[in-house]
C-alpha cells in the first residue's frame, strides 16, 4: 500500500512518439503518406496516435483509427484530438490488433508497434507483414517502423540486453526488406533512424521518471522504480545501444 501523498512517478509525458522518430523525419514521413491522399488511415499499436493525428491533419476529410490495449494512451490520443479539431475524423478503440478486421484502409501506420499483429509468444516480421498487406488496398501505403541488427550483436551485448535476448530476435536491414517484398509490397522509401533520435528517445523515455526520483528519494515506490529505470538504460548502453537500429519502411502494396 503506497502511504507517501507524493506524486506517482510519471510515465513518458516528455516524449512526442514512443520510438526513436525526429521531428524532421516524422514531417517527411507525413507528407509522404498526405501526397497519396488516403480516405482512410489505420493505426496499429497507435499509443496516443501523435503521427496519426499529424496524417488527419495534413489530409482534409479523411478518417483515422488508432488501435491500441494501453487505455493510458488512447486516453491521450482522444484528448490531443480534441485540442487539435480532429475528434470527429479519429477514433482511438481500446483492443488488440491481432486478426483485426478494420481493414482493409487506404494507409497504414505501425511504428514499433508489429508485436501487435503477431503471436505475442513469438515476434515474426514476416507474419506481422503478411498480416498489413491483408489490411491496405493494393495501392495503399504502409509505414512500418521496425528493429533490425545494424551489425550482428557479440554476446556480451546481448548478455546486456533484455532477457533471453538473441540473434534471431531481429534481422538485417537487408532481410527485413526482402521479407516486406516477399509479402506483397514495393519498399518506396528505406530510412533508419540515427543517433540523435536514438538518444532523444531513451532520454526522453526516463526523463520525468529521472526527475521525479531525484525529488522523491523515499517515496515508497522510489526503489522499485529506480531499479525499472536503471535497468532499462543499462540495456541501452550496455546492450543494444548502436546495434539496434529502427528502419522506418514505407512500403506500397502491390496489385
Ligand atoms: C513502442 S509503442 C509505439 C506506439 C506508437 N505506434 C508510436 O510510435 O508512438 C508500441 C505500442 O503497441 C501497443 N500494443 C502492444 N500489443 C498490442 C496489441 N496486441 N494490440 C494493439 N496494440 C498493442 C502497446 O500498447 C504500445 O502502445
Amino acid at each position: 500500500m503506497i502511504t507517501s501523498d507524493a506524486p506517482l512517478p510519471p510515465r513518458l509525458g516528455s516524449l512526442t512518439f514512443h520510438g526513436p522518430l525526429s521531428e524532421e523525419r516524422a514531417e517527411s514521413l507525413v507528407r509522404r503518406i498526405a501526397d497519396a491522399g488516403p480516405a482512410d488511415v489505420l493505426d496499429i499499436g497507435c499509443g496516443w496516435g501523435e503521427l496519426l493525428l499529424r496524417v488527419l491533419d495534413a489530409v482534409p476529410g479523411a478518417k483515422g483509427i488508432g488501435i491500441d490495449i494501453n487505455a493510458e494512451d488512447l486516453a491521450r490520443g482522444r484528448a490531443l484530438a480534441a485540442e487539435r479539431g480532429l475528434a470527429d475524423r479519429s477514433v482511438f478503440v481500446e483492443e488488440s490488433a491481432r486478426g483485426t478486421e478494420r481493414g482493409p484502409v487506404d494507409a497504414i501506420l505501425c511504428l514499433g508497434s508489429s508485436q501487435a499483429l503477431c503471436d505475442p509468444e513469438v515476434h515474426d516480421p514476416a507474419e506481422a507483414l503478411r498480416e498489413l498487406r491483408r489490411l491496405v488496398r493494393p495501392g495503399g501505403l504502409v509505414v512500418l517502423g521496425e528493429g533490425f541488427w545494424e551489425r550482428t550483436p557479440t554476446e556480451t551485448e546481448l548478455a546486456g540486453m533484455w532477457p533471453g535476448a538473441a540473434t534471431g530476435d531481429h534481422l538485417s536491414l537487408g532481410g527485413l526488406v526482402d521479407l516486406a517484398i516477399e509479402a506483397g509490397f514495393r519498399p518506396v522509401w528505406i530510412e533508419t533512424a540515427g543517433r540523435d533520435e536514438w538518444e532523444a528517445f531513451e532520454s526522453g523515455y526516463r526523463y520525468d521518471t529521472e526527475l521525479w526520483l531525484a525529488a522523491h528519494p523515499d517515496h515508497p515506490l522510489a526503489a522499485e522504480t529506480r531499479e525499472r529505470v536503471d535497468r532499462q538504460r543499462s540495456s541501452w548502453l550496455n546492450g543494444y545501444r548502436n546495434v539496434l537500429g529502427i528502419a522506418y519502411l514505407t512500403l506500397v502494396a502491390t496489385a
